[in-house]
């Protein structure tokens, strides 16, 4: 079931590649961070799967986000803001019609909800929101940050861990802001299999350092992060 997901994935990234190129290597990104979270965290293998396909496709929608929005200088205005944040739910629409599972549909539907409600589409709070979302969207943000954006610097690794730190149990998930911050460094950085190209298998040397995760393994989550990743 994986190996046609992936298939179907990669059908999926190669058209948003072509239209949106750089939303294809946010995604990429995103979806390396959150499976190192994920494997860090010790989740289970058809979980991490669910999370890497979701990841990949969180912003599918963005395909159908009008260009003179997406690729404007500077921030956009209240409407066309309006008109961003339906992506969400016309990706959940094209991954859907693509045949993707509930969960990987809902990771894509839900990955701009915050905690404490102050998100969208649907504006869900903790702990409504799946621990797989709740994952996607640490790590959208923290790839986010730690990208150039033509109204702002990027910023550094530490910068971008403080400032989702500090929202941390409000906006964000504390149990996966705790993650991120325990992740090592070189964790957090592109590596040569998060750039265009097919999508690697869980074990290729994309997502998991050669050597394994060695040093960098954290503690087994303990009964209160499984609770609440619940
Ligand atoms: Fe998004």
């Amino acid at each position: 079931m994986f190996q046609t997901d992936l298939g179907r994935a990669d059908a999926v990234l190669a058209a948003l590649e072509k239209k949106r190129p750089e939303v294809a290597a946010h995604s990429r990104r995103v979806s390396a961070y959150s499976v190192r979270l994920a494997v860090q965290f010790g989740l289970a293998r058809d979980v991490i799967e669910t999370i890497r396909l979701g990841a990949l496709l969180h912003d599918v929608g963005k395909m159908l986000t009008p260009s003179r929005i997406l690729e404007k200088p500077g921030r956009p205005n209240a409407r066309e803001w309006q008109e961003l944040k339906a992506h969400p739910e016309l990706g959940q629409e094209i991954c859907h019609r693509s045949g993707f599972d509930d969960e990987v549909c809902t990771i894509v539907l839900y990955h701009h909800e915050r905690c404490d409600g102050s998100g969208y589409p649907d504006r869900l709070a903790h702990p409504v929101i799946p621990y797989m979302v709740r994952i996607v969207s640490v790590m959208d943000t923290f790839d986010a940050l730690t990208s150039s954006r033509d109204y702002r610097e990027r910023l550094s690794v530490a910068a971008a861990r403080t400032l989702i730190a500090r929202s941390a149990g409000s906006k964000y998930c504390p149990w996966v802001v705790s993650g991120l911050l325990a992740l090592p460094v070189q964790m957090l950085q592109p590596g040569p299999g998060d750039a265009p190209g097919v999508i690697r298998h869980p074990q290729g040397p994309a997502l998991i350092p050669v050597g394994g995760l060695g040093e960098f393994q954290l503690p087994r989550p303990g009964a209160a992060l499984q609770a609440s990743l619940s």
